[in-house]
């Protein structure tokens, strides 16, 4: 898996910052398979610091991930899914650490796939 999949954050902050340590300390993926754009070169400086990837925009995360988390605040979701609409595909997967976001608002980009038995909506 390692030498597989490559892990994108879209919002380089504070949670982002905590699920990529956690990643790279705990093993699961090498940091350099992690990569993040940030527009502020402080948060790109404590990414750099762990290992993780630091590329120019979102769409260049998008582009060289195959699992994409969304990390940035739940009112910038929106137009940051419409930027990023035309870089999916099918073989990308998008998960969303957004509060209160609804699955229905992640289907401007993604095909939601629904667990068996389903999930709340
Ligand atoms: N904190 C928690 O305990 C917690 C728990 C569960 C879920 N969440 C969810 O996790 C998400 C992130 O929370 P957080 O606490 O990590 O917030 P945060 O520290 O503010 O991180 C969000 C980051 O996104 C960046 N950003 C803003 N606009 C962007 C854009 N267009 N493209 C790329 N990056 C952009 C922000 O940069 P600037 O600072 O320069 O604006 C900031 O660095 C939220 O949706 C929140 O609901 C948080």
């Amino acid at each position: 898996m390692a030498d597989v999949y490559r892990l994108g954050f879209v919002g380089a902050g504070n949670m982002a910052e905590s699920i990529a340590r956690g990643i790279a300390n705990s093993g699961v993926l090498p940091p350099s398979t992690i990569r993040t754009a940030h527009r502020r070169p402080e948060r790109r400086t404590v990414f750099e610091s762990f290992g993780v990837r630091i590329l120019e925009t979102n769409q260049q995360v998008v582009d060289d991930s195959h699992i994409v988390i969304l990390s940035v605040k739940p009112q910038v979701v929106k137009e940051v899914l419409l930027e990023l609409r035309p870089f999916f595909s099918d073989e990308k997967v998008l998960v969303s650490i957004a509060a209160g976001i609804k699955l229905k608002d992640l289907q401007v980009c993604c095909l939601i796939l629904y667990p068996l038995g389903g999930i709340p909506k």
